[in-house]
């Protein structure tokens, strides 16, 4: 299993939910987040200049997959998100080492 995080633009997010829908998944958990990347959370590139770093509002998806969908979730996902702009955000794979489903106690790739 693995778990795709990924951080987006808030306005993205109805457009990556019905993106990933038609990929069969099974959970998702959305947060609200705020961060910054490269740009220190400003729209644009100041080169050499010295400024304050901003947070900007994001939203963090986690969604836990079985390892055969994740070329497919990664693929959709990132096609949703972008823009094509600077803070369309990022995407981060991780291993799930186990899952479980509370009401059942299924475990595994099963749980998800
Ligand atoms: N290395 C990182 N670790 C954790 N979170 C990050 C990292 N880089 C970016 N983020 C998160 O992703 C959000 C969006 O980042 P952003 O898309 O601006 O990255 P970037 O590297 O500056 O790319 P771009 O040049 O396209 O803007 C940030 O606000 C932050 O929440
Ligand atoms: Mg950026």
């Amino acid at each position: 299993m693995k778990m795709v995080t990924a951080v987006i633009n808030p306005y993205k997010l109805d457009e990556v939910r019905n993106a990933l829908n038609q990929v069969d998944i099974a959970g998702i958990t959305v947060t609200e987040v705020k961060g910054f990347g490269r740009q220190k959370g400003h729209t644009e590139i100041y080169r050499g200049a010295e400024y304050q770093i901003e947070f900007t509002p994001k939203v963090k998806l986690e969604v836990v997959i079985a390892d055969e969908q994740l070329d497919t979730a990664v693929e959709v996902l990132t096609k949703a998100a972008r823009s094509g702009k600077l803070g369309d955000g990022k995407l981060f794979v991780s291993e799930i080492r186990q899952a479980i489903r509370i009401r059942t106690g299924e475990e595994g790739v099963d749980a998800v």
